[in-house]
């Protein structure tokens, strides 16, 4: 059985898309089939891995308001073991489409429910809102990864965030755990990133990840290749970081 890991944070350009795209390709490497989900509609996971959402006839959004079957929606990629289903600008407006829909935080878990035993992880982009399609996701997720970035205000917004998990948690989702906080852009220089580092292990301490994400410009030249990182620059520390995290996310859940 897949598990379904949601990456969130409504603070915005924290680097969940980066992370999606990268992590699912380092896992993939590592010999894992990965899906992701882009639930986002600036959709820049699927741009990120190769899609051209312009020719996407099936996106996340005919799975939740049309009821498609996800298998429709699933795109290969650059990247072998690693699939994606795309985003598209309509999903914009699938939150009002919701509204009337019964169940409708449970949606999402519904729509991937069929393609969860083909995958050993699944990784949803979220986008940087607490909305319903949000709320959608981490409703369907076993876990959540938290990017924080190493920036003034890092930890602005986080106790909004993790508010909203307690509420899923005792609504909605009562397995939904924390896989981790990550601390992305970090820069060994600035005092400022060694701060950020310190606070956030100070009020989470077991739960931050031991791999840190170091800024590294090639994470974001290889997006406008519509590539991963690993392919675009396999000796970059970009590349290297996100094998690291992905290597330990494995040993963590041992599957
Ligand atoms: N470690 C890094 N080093 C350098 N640039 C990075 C790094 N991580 C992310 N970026 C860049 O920072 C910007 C924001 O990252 P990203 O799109 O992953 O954030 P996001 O949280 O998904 O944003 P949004 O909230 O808009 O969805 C992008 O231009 C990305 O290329
Ligand atoms: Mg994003």
């Amino acid at each position: 059985m897949g598990k379904i890991i949601a990456l969130a944070n409504q603070k915005g350009g924290v680097g969940k898309t980066t992370t999606a795209i990268n992590l699912a390709a380092s896992l993939a490497t590592l010999g894992k089939r990965v899906l992701v989900i882009d639930a986002d509609p600036q959709a820049n996971a699927s741009s990120g891995l190769g899609i051209d959402i312009r020719e996407i006839d099936c996106s996340i959004y005919e799975c939740l308001i049309n009821k498609a079957e996800p298998k429709e929606g699933i795109h290969g990629t650059c990247v072998k073991g690693l699939d994606i289903i795309p985003s598209h600008i309509d999903l914009v407006g699938a939150e009002i489409e919701m509204l009337d829909m019964p169940n409708r935080e449970k949606i999402m878990r519904d729509a991937l429910a069929p393609v969860k035993e083909e995958y050993d992880y699944i990784l949803i982009d979220c986008s940087p809102s607490l909305g319903l399609i949000t709320v959608n996701s981490l409703t369907a997720a076993d876990s959540v990864i938290i990017p924080v970035q190493c920036e003034y205000f890092a930890l602005e917004g986080i106790s909004k965030l993790l508010n909203t998990i307690k509420i899923i948690k005792s609504n909605l989702n009562p397995t939904l755990d924390i896989e981790g906080f990550l601390l992305t852009m970090f820069n060994s220089r600035l005092r400022l990133s060694n701060q950020v580092y310190n606070e956030v292990k100070k009020h989470f301490r077991e739960l931050v990840f031991n791999t840190v994400i170091q800024r590294n410009i090639r994470l974001g030249e290889a997006p406008s290749m519509g590539i991963p990182v690993i392919m675009y620059d396999a000796e970059s520390t970009g590349a290297k970081n996100y094998l690291a995290l992905a290597d330990e996310i494995i040993n963590r859940n041992n599957r």
